[in-house]
């Protein structure tokens, strides 16, 4: 089938990579592109919101099947439009991806579905939110409404704090139309932790457990970024627990949707704190999570298209892969100053030694040790024949190996291998888990 891949970052790489492989996939495209994906998939130059240049291609070049990674084309009805004419799209209608550009549509759809969640109030109104936080005291979460490039959530120790969130959001309007409502909720503790599933609108398929790493600075300290790294599967949250998400989480959800009248069709990431034996959604998003999807890809086994494809028109029943037991890491590198400001153009050198041709003692010993180093790009460039950075987060190195000690060192061997001016990652990636499991 011919494939087109909607989106150009690191994510949209490792599913090209992954749809690369599939033996049904002869043809495919990606909106974009970039120096990675251009060597398996062909760059279309149109972009990824432009929603009617992008069926009047699919039409025309007869695509079988369009994935969408991000979630502002789903937003904006992506999946309404193509679904009109005839096209299979991987992703939910705009209704359905409300889940995620709306917390107060998402918090209503938990409440209806009896999914656990943090308590919360809904405002259109700053005074009468300020008031609401004045008198409840203590900490709690301020969130905008809307999509505010993962700003728009305030965890609070207490009213004073949330009492700028509000002003920030409602009045001032950082978060633009965002900030029209907002939701004030209970703070919770406990471990973060993400679950993905294939929906068809009916009956969903886990892909499992990834944990990602928002956080800057090593620790979880410094403002948050698109995400640093992360890992799958999570060690202490085996099959039964996906089981208990699937029938506490996403089934419920489900459910609620399909009564709503807006089915729910693409990937469900739920957002999930646990505390003991309490499982509460934080959020749910309707695409894979960067870098969360590099690291599930790493593991997929099967033939994705297909799987996608038969998820996408209902199907789910039919999807037939599974996920590898080994454990996939992946390490963001950055540009210096990320996610402030950072300069782009810097030549990156060194990813030659892990994957490309040419032996190395590093690749040998990899593939004795049953190790895959794949590089997903982020943002790069090519200049003047040279590989160059081109935005904050640039590669996405990832690891699959024997166990989670084992894919962490290999992941950062590999990144230590890659060079550019001002590069920057954490260190700790993974480094919780492994501590929680010795
Ligand atoms: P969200 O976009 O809703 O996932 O929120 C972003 C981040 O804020 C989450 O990853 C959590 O770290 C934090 N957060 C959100 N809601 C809560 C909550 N009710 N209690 C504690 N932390 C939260
Ligand atoms: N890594 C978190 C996200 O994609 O939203």
């Amino acid at each position: 089938m011919k494939v087109l891949v909607v989106g150009h970052g690191a994510r949209e790489h490792a599913l090209c990579w992954r749809l690369s492989q599939s033996p049904s996939v002869w043809g495919l495209y990606c909106t974009g592109g970039n120096p990675g994906i251009n060597q398996i998939a062909r760059p279309v130059p149109i972009e990824s919101e432009d929603i009617e240049e992008l069926r009047r291609f699919a039409i025309a070049e007869r695509i079988d099947l369009t994935i969408v990674g991000p979630e502002a084309p789903l937003a904006i009805g992506i999946a309404d439009e193509f679904a009109n004419v005839g096209l299979t799209l991987f992703g939910p209608t705009r209704e359905a991806a409300q889940l995620e550009s709306s917390k107060v549509f998402a918090k209503a759809v938990m409440r209806a579905a009896g999914v656990p969640t943090a308590d919360y109030a809904v405002f259109n109104d700053a005074a009468a939110a300020a008031q609401h936080v004045r008198a409840r005291g203590g900490p709690c979460v301020v969130k905008a409404d809307g999509l505010a490039f993962g700003k728009g959530v305030t965890v609070c120790d207490g009213s004073e704090q949330a009492l700028v969130a509000i002003d920030d959001a409602m009045v001032k309007r950082r978060f633009g139309l965002a900030g029209e409502a907002v939701i004030v909720e209970e703070r919770l503790s406990g471990e973060e932790l993400s679950f993905f599933a294939l929906c068809d609108g009916k009956d969903a398929i886990p892909l499992g457990f990834a944990q990602d790493h928002k956080a800057i600075y090593d620790g979880d300290r410094g403002p948050n970024t698109g995400g640093m790294g992360a890992y799958s599967p999570v060690p202490r949250y085996n099959e039964q627990f996906a089981a208990r998400v699937m029938d506490e989480v996403v089934r419920p959800t489900l459910h609620a949707m399909a009564a709503k009248g807006a089915p729910f069709r693409g990937v469900l990431f739920a957002g999930l704190m646990v505390d003991g034996d309490q499982i509460n959604v934080l959020e749910y998003n309707v695409r894979f999570g960067d870098p969360e999807c590099e690291a599930l890809m790493m593991r997929f086994d099967g033939d994705l298209a297909e799987t996608l494809r038969a998820v996408a028109q209902g199907k789910a029943h039919e999807a037939d892969f599974r996920l590898s037991p080994q454990s996939a890491v992946t390490i963001v590198l950055a540009a210096q100053g990320y996610p402030g400001d950072y300069r782009k153009g810097m030549n990156i050198t060194g990813l030659e030694r892990l994957e490309g041709p040419e032996p190395s003692p590093a690749k040998v010993k990899w593939a004795l040790d049953k190790v895959r180093i794949k590089a997903f790009h982020a943002a790069t460039a090519v200049r003047e024949a040279m590989l160059v950075t081109d935005g904050g987060r640039v590669l996405a190195v990832t690891a699959l190996a024997d166990g989670l000690e084992r894919a962490v060192a290999a992941a950062y061997e590999a990144a230590d291998m890659v060079r550019f001016e001002g590069i920057y990652f954490r260190r700790d990636i993974g480094r919780r888990a492994l501590a929680s499991v010795k």
